[in-house]
């Protein structure tokens, strides 16, 4: 089962982006299979809102977009990696368009399976990797929120949170080659850990 790497920033070499790459190394080095999105680079409208997820069937998701790829892989996949920026204590927009298509697995599981709520069968682990420029001591529970639901929808538990206060410009992570080392260490224990 491969480990799928999600980008979440509109920065293509971002600190995230390095964060990520450093995960994936860590992973690969294990002998892991590794299945990288850039979601900048992907059409994924936002949520409509049709509700056709509801009616079930074939598909899910009304719009047919880039989302059907990325879903497909992350309900395939045996972990998920994802990186975001901190924009305004939320994810980036390309994050949370691809969260809010996730609604149509979420009624896949909640209502046309009905699942009883929070059910994890099995689950497989998630990593998520953040960066913010400011210090505040609630920086990153918005988005942390948000990831552990998003990943809830894939049958996925959020098992680590890698997240750095104190970065803005794009490559400030470089000066801090123990946060790619904590996050390299991460991926070969999110590889040790994948569900087949
Ligand atoms: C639209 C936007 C909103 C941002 N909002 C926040 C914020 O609320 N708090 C914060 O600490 N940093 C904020 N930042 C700074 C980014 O989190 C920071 O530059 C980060 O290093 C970007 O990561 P990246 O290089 O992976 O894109 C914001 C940056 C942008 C462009």
């Amino acid at each position: 089962m491969a480990i799928v790497a999600l980008y979440g920033s509109p920065r293509r070499r971002g600190n995230t982006a390095r964060l990520l790459e450093a995960a994936v190394t860590g992973a690969r080095e294990t002998g892991a299979e590794v299945r990288e999105f850039v979601l900048r680079d992907l059409k994924i409208s936002p949520c409509l809102e049709i509700y056709a997820c509801e009616r079930g069937g074939e598909g899910g998701c009304a719009i047919k977009d880039d989302f059907q790829q990325v879903a497909e892989a992350l309900l395939g996949a045996g972990a998920t990696m994802l990186a975001s920026p901190i924009f305004f204590y939320a994810v980036s927009a390309q994050v949370k368009a691809l969260m809010d298509r996730c609604q149509s697995l979420w009624v896949k599981k909640y209502w046309i399976d009905a699942k009883p709520l929070g059910r994890l069968d099995n689950p497989k682990p998630g990593l998520f990797l953040s960066v913010g420029a400011t210090r505040g001591k609630n920086l990153f529970t918005g988005a942390e929120l948000s990831v552990k639901y998003f990943f809830d929808t894939f049958n996925t538990r959020l098992w680590r949170t890698l997240a750095y206060r104190g970065l803005d410009r794009a490559d400030e992570i470089l000066q801090h080659p123990e946060y790619l080392e904590e996050a390299r260490r991460a991926g070969m224990e999110l590889a040790g850990k994948v569900v087949s």
